[in-house]
């Protein structure tokens, strides 16, 4: 397909909001995202324009925790894909994007990922990607203002859940990388030397605001459970994501393996859920990994959805 024009880019985009509300109504409208200037577009039958995108090439800053979250290196796909017939839009896109990462000589370095964050409702994505060698990963998971766990169940009485502060630092760090431990086990997060600090320096900075959206759990005194949050002021990086504002975002979570399954995370989820409800947050995201066994069906029973699934090969350049 010729150059994408700022009309035919228009056209496209129309139809990618229509469909895109007509399958999920918490999606937001389509955002074109700054890319590295490959023309990755499609045509459907008859030449009518079907799908574009961009491909951004991204680097970790070093010492950040944005490394802790995935690939040093990611490429990352922002579709557009119109149809009518999307498998087959989406398809050609990422025959295109595989073509364009053949010409990147980093994209087979091993710490880098081709990333595709897709609708997880636009169930005609699922085919296409895994043809091109892509796995589901990450999810992130939307809880509606107002939305109430699936069951109630009482926390032991010698668990008591405070609100954290400055002075928490270490045992929200301890147990926020005991998170980030349990979760490299399925291959998206990447516990790196730097991790330890890059979490320190984000949790000093969101512990020392004022009611800081942190959570402990204690039994006897000492932390078994941590929920860490960010506000909206906070987490404005993820609002882009959802239609609806303002947006809080669950960043970690972790019940200390021997304290599992007694109601201390749903307890601690409460008081989140409590805090953003009466600050009148619209929608509350969080991500968790797909083959998580703990974590899904936890976040599900609290109220939240998929909403994205973000599908990645690793190295970028085992897409197929
Ligand atoms: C996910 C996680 C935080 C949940 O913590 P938890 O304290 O075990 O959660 P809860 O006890 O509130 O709920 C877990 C289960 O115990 C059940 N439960 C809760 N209270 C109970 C009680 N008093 N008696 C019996 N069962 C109870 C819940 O119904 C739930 O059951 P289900 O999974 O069959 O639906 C914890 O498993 C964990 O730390 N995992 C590792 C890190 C991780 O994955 N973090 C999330 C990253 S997104």
């Amino acid at each position: 397909m010729p150059a994408v024009t700022g009309d035919t880019a228009r056209g496209i985009s129309e139809q990618v909001a229509g469909r895109l509300a007509a399958i999920d109504a918490l999606l937001p409208a389509p955002v074109a995202a700054e890319g590295c200037g490959a023309e990755l577009a499609v045509t459907g039958p008859g030449g009518a324009p079907a799908a574009m995108a961009t491909c951004e090439h991204w680097a970790g800053e070093p010492g950040s925790l944005d490394l802790t979250w995935g690939a040093a290196r990611r490429f990352q796909l922002t579709p557009q894909v119109a149809g009518p017939d999307v498998a087959a839009a989406l398809d050609g896109l990422l025959a295109r994007w595989r073509d364009h990462l053949a010409d990147v000589p980093d994209a087979a370095e091993a710490d880098t990922a081709a990333v595709i964050t897709w609708p997880t409702r636009d169930i005609d994505g699922a085919r296409p990607l895994l043809r091109h060698g892509l796995a589901p990963r990450a999810v992130i998971a939307a809880r509606a203002a107002g939305r109430r766990p699936a069951t109630a169940v009482p926390v032991d009485p010698d668990v008591r859940i405070r609100r954290a502060g400055s002075a928490d630092l270490e045992a929200v760090v301890r147990l926020g990388m005991e998170t980030i431990r349990y979760d490299a086990h399925f291959g998206t997060v990447v516990e790196r030397p730097e991790t330890p600090g890059a979490l320190r320096h984000e949790a000093a900075r969101v512990l020392a605001a004022p009611d800081p959206w942190v959570w402990l759990a204690e039994r006897d005194g000492a932390a078994i459970g941590l929920l860490y949050a960010e506000p909206p002021e906070f987490a404005g990086w993820i609002a882009p994501m959802v239609r609806a504002e303002p947006v809080a975002y669950l960043e970690l979570m972790d019940v200390l393996a021997g304290e599992r399954g007694g109601g201390v995370a749903a307890a601690l989820a409460a008081q989140l859920h409590r805090a953003a409800d009466e600050s009148g947050v619209a929608v509350t995201l969080l991500h968790y990994e797909q083959v998580n066994p703990l974590s899904g069906p936890f976040w599900h029973q609290q109220g939240y959805r998929p909403l994205w699934t973000s599908w990645e090969a690793r190295p970028a350049s085992t897409l197929r």
